[in-house]
């Protein structure tokens, strides 16, 4: 997965890179900053000495030192004085330079905290959406690996409103296990007129549920069970006019493992990586369910995860990187691979 959002100590991490959220004069401070130079030892503040500053929205790089990484990207987020004064820009600018000194430097994976939401003030949930933006709009057009790495989980925050509907969501679907084996074990119906498609001899029940006019051009294709997933994949890729890349970069999925997708016969994608292309191809649930199905998956009411993508599916919410930032905040594992 490109882009991963991490519940970490970032001087802890053996990526390529860590970025440190410093001051103009690089010579230590508090929070984030402070851990790094901790744990780097003194000959990390030597070197920052020899760097003359560094501008607000700017990146300098080091060594590592004692760090188990093998950079430190310096880089001087904004002050947050209301969000009138031009901070998006210079914090945007700095995952740019930071990204682009990584790139500069063969760096294959980076560490970012959350530049500016501590000491400088800035709202953490505006802030982590900075950081998402940024950086997916970056790895749209090159290949690392990123964390943003969140240090408490108490300070990390997604919209409050989205957090309320999803976990209403949760509430009104969510059933535990013994009582998803009692829905399941009621007998399906068998295909009626009154349903206006038909996958072999069962009528889907979220067609009873919600009357919705499948895409039966789209449910058609995928109801052919001699394709395999990748064949699927490509025909539903063309289907929405969209390239290979796009794909799997808007699903979140690393170049190796679209190469494992298309050339290895055997392979089999595992659940979230079905669903990570789902979003990326804004399928809708039935369509999602379907493309599951040729691999063998489904949605289950007893798993969280599936209930809330289940919602983003009905809410036709196909941005991953929120869907991600969510699933974080309920504790359960991101899409992509
Ligand atoms: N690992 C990961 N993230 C951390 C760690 C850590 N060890 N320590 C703190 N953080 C997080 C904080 O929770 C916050 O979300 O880093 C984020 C940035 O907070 P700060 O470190 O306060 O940085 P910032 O808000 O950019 O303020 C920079 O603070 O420390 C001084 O010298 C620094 O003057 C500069 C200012």
């Amino acid at each position: 997965m490109p882009l991963h959002i991490i519940r970490q100590d970032i001087t802890k991490l053996e990526c390529d890179a860590i970025v440190n959220a410093a001051n103009n004069t690089l010579l230590g401070g508090g929070g984030v900053d402070g851990a790094i130079h901790k744990a780097a030892g003194g000959k990390l503040l030597e070197e920052c000495k020899t760097l003359d500053g560094c501008d607000t929205g700017d990146a300098k790089i080091t060594k590592a030192y004692n760090l188990p990484c093998k950079h430190v990207i310096h880089t001087v987020g904004p002050i947050w004085r209301g969000g009138e004064n031009g901070e998006k820009k210079l914090l945007e600018s700095c995952y740019k330079k930071s990204l682009a000194l990584a790139k500069e430097n063969g760096c294959e994976s980076v560490a970012f905290p959350l530049i500016s939401s501590g000491v400088y003030g800035y709202p953490k949930d505006k802030a982590l959406s900075v950081a998402v933006e940024t950086i997916s709009e970056f790895l749209f057009d090159n290949e690392m690996t990123v964390y943003i790495v969140v240090f408490d989980k108490a300070s990390y925050q997604i919209s409050e409103e989205l957090f309320d509907d999803v976990q209403e969501y949760i509430d009104d679907n969510y059933v535990d296990e013994k009582e998803e084996r009692r829905l399941y074990n009621r007998p399906r119906r068998i295909f009626s007129s009154e349903c206006d498609f038909e996958v072999g001899s069962v009528c889907f029940e979220e067609k009873l549920a919600s009357p919705k006019k499948l895409d039966v051009s789209l449910i058609d294709m995928l109801a052919n069970i001699d394709d395999n997933f990748a064949v699927t994949l490509l025909k539903l890729i063309d289907l929405k006019g969209i390239t290979d890349v796009e794909c799997y970069k808007k699903a979140n999925v690393s170049k190796q493992t679209w190469y494992k997708i298309m050339n290895e016969k055997d392979y089999k994608p595992s659940k979230n990586t079905v669903i990570s292309f789902a979003i990326a191809l804004e399928l809708s649930l039935e369509e999602t369910k379907h493309l599951l199905s040729t691999v063998g998956f489904t949605l289950s009411k007893s798993n969280k995860f599936d209930i809330i993508i289940e919602y983003f599916l009905l809410n036709e919410e196909y941005n991953i990187f929120t869907i991600n930032e969510t699933l974080f905040k309920f504790d359960q594992v991101c899409l992509g691979v």
